[in-house]
Order: structure tokens, then sequence, then C-alpha cells
């Protein structure tokens, strides 16, 4: 029998910065191989529980673990694992888009030829070939989140984490990345993804969750969740959420 560990289990996780309870408890679980989403307005712990994903930010109670390992123990065998793309674009300015993906393939140790080898093929796979030499100002705001996708692929990832991969990009530039994640999910790579708007995850997403204010109100799938909350497809998070909370959604 073969028994597949799931990606990440999460069992009453906490996360308090001070008085603040920024993650209060939430229990959920990823399997192998699926897409799954945190949706949820701004500052309701999506971010700080990615943080925890990544052995960069330690809980402060519950149990995490990812891929049958304990965050708090095994940091480092995790972080081989991940793949991840931060909220933020930290690209370093001061280097050319190909020299970014070389300086972070040495924290991985890979081999010079090695990634030079990846470098170009992750580069076209983001479809980022002619950019190889640009400085990273030059890029725009698509091309800097394709870059940093093709850097979370560098130490091919079983797990890749995406906190908000399309905030701020026009729609053109976000179903690039929509068709890039699809991609990797077909080739079994798992995602885990936050965002904020309701057709991301909707299109991506083979389960989710609704967090506010540190919590998880709602799991289900992007269908049933459409169905119960919002009626249409092409309803947002503002609907799913008036109905779910009675709440508007805050900014
Ligand atoms: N390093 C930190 N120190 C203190 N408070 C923090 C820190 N990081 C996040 N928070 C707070 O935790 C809450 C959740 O934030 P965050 O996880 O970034 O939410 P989201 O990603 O859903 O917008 C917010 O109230 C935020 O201000
Ligand atoms: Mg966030």
């Amino acid at each position: 029998m073969v028994v597949t560990v799931p990606a990440i289990v999460a069992e009453d996780l906490k996360k308090q910065f001070g008085e603040l309870v920024a993650v209060d408890g939430v229990s959920f679980t990823v399997e192998a191989g699926e897409v799954f989403g945190f949706l949820g307005p701004n500052g309701a712990g999506k971010t700080t529980t990615m943080k925890m994903i990544q052995c960069v930010s330690p809980k402060t109670g519950g149990k995490l673990e990812v891929f049958g390992m304990d965050v708090s123990t095994h940091q480092r065998e995790i972080k081989k694992l991940l793949g991840v793309v931060p909220q933020e674009n930290n690209l370093d300015p001061d280097f050319t888009a190909y020299d970014n993906l070389m300086v972070y393939s040495r924290y991985f140790d890979i081999h010079r030829a090695k990634a030079e080898r990846a470098i170009e093929e992750f580069l076209d796979f983001v479809q980022l070939r002619e950019k190889k030499d640009t400085l990273i100002e030059q890029l725009s705001g698509g091309m800097k989140r394709r870059l940093i996708l093709a850097r979370a692929l560098i130490n091919m990832p079983r797990l890749l984490i995406l906190d908000e991969p399309t905030i701020g990009l026009d729609p053109q530039a976000r179903h690039l990345i929509w068709d890039k994640l699809k991609s990797l999910q077909s080739q079994g790579i798992t995602i885990v993804l936050t965002t904020h708007y309701l057709e991301e995850a909707a299109r991506l997403c083979d389960r989710l969750v609704i967090m506010d204010y540190g919590k998880i109100i709602v799991e289900g799938t992007p269908d049933e969740l459409v169905q119960e909350y919002a009626g249409t497809r092409s309803a947002t998070l503002e609907d799913v959420f008036l109905k779910l909370t009675g709440k508007k959604l805050r900014e």
C-alpha cells in the first residue's frame, strides 16, 4: 500500500505578535498534488500562515507539519522542498534577471552547470528568455512576478507557496501566470496560494478556505462556495464575504 503524506497538516495553528492574534487556531490539510487557496481580506492572517509554513516565522501554538516534518525541528529539510513567491517583489535591483536567478541558486548549493541549465529552462517557461540580461527596474510588474516564479522553481520544489501571485496585475498578465500555475499543477507540484480575488481562487484551486481575523470561516471547493454563497462565478469575494458574515469587506 502506498501512503502519501499530506503536503501540509495544520491543527489549531496560532501566531501571536504580542497582544495581537494574527492566526487564531486554524486547522487544514493540503494533500500532495492539490492546489489549495487561502482567500481573505487584508489583515486576515494569510501571509502570517504562509510564513509559518515556510519556516521563517515560528508558530506560537498548535501543530504544523510539512511533508510529515515538524516546522519547529526540520526547517532546513522543509526549506529544501519549498519554492516561494512572496507577497512583495524582493528581487535584487542591482542584478539582471538572469543573475537574480543565479545568485538565488547558490543558496541551494546547486552546481553551476546545472543551475545554468535550470535558469535557461525556467526563464523560457515564464516567457522571459529575451529579458535575461535586463535589469529588474526595467521589467513590468507582471514580468517581475514571473521572474520570481522562475526563481521559486530553481530548486525543483515539491511544494510551491505563492502569496498574492497576481496582486496589482492587469488581466493579461494575470492570465499568463494562471496558465503557468496550471501547467505546474499538471506536473504534480503541490501549490498553496493566497489571494483576495475570488475569480483567481475559483479558477486555480481544488479546495480553498476563506480566512478573516485569523480564523478559517469556511472551507470547500470553489464550486461549493460559489453555489452556496455567491450564486454565480462572476461574483467577487465581496459578495461571498457579505453573504457569509453579513459584513462588508473592509479595506
Ligand atoms: N511582524 C508582525 N508584527 C506585528 N504584527 C504583524 C506582523 N505581521 C503581521 N502582523 C499583523 O497580523 C495580522 C495579519 O497580517 P497578515 O498575515 O499580513 O494578513 P494578510 O496577509 O491576510 O493580509 C495583521 O493585523 C497584521 O498587522
Ligand atoms: Mg498578505
